[in-house]
């Protein structure tokens, strides 16, 4: 038998370290959470997600009576960034989370749903996007999707 491991390498900063377009998406990031519907878990989620061309698009969780019809806030930014701009990368996204206290002191960290969703972009733009995970006590980052799923599904 032969064994193997595989790691993530994941950077802790503080929001200090970050340079101004690092700071720029995860404050996005944290508007976009005013906009989550989110009735049911009253846990709000803000997504900003940097393309190529340096815009940046938001989206937030949109849950529904019907729990399973809810979406993440990562993959209603993604999925608007990828409708709107069918042929631009995605280079960055950053993720906020927020309950009735306020930011979370440790950052969240996307579904394994969210997770196959952005790694389908990573890989069709062959281009890596870097994660930041907004905590209030540090900020998590991450240089690509594949390094957040290791041994990725592809067809
Ligand atoms: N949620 C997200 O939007 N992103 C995540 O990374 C984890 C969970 C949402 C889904 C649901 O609306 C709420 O947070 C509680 O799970």
């Amino acid at each position: 038998m032969k064994d193997f491991t595989i790691s993530c390498h994941v950077s802790t900063l503080s929001f200090e370290e970050l340079n101004d377009k690092e700071r720029e998406l995860i404050v996005a990031a944290q508007n976009a959470t005013k906009g989550s519907y989110s009735p049911y878990s009253n846990f709000s989620v803000g997504a900003a997600v940097r393309l190529s061309d340096d815009q940046i698009v938001t989206g937030n969780n949109q849950e529904n009576a019907s729990y399973p019809c809810g979406l993440c806030a990562e993959r209603t930014a993604l999925f608007y960034a990828n409708a709107q701009n069918p042929t631009t990368p995605v280079c960055a996204i950053a993720i906020a989370a927020k309950n009735a206290d306020g930011f979370l002191e440790k950052p969240i960290t996307p579904c394994g749903a969210c997770r196959q969703a952005l790694l389908e972009t990573e890989n069709r733009f062959q281009t890596k996007i870097k994660v930041y995970l907004y905590g209030t006590e540090s900020v998590y980052r991450v240089d690509s999707i594949a390094e957040l799923l290791p041994l990725q599904f592809v067809l």
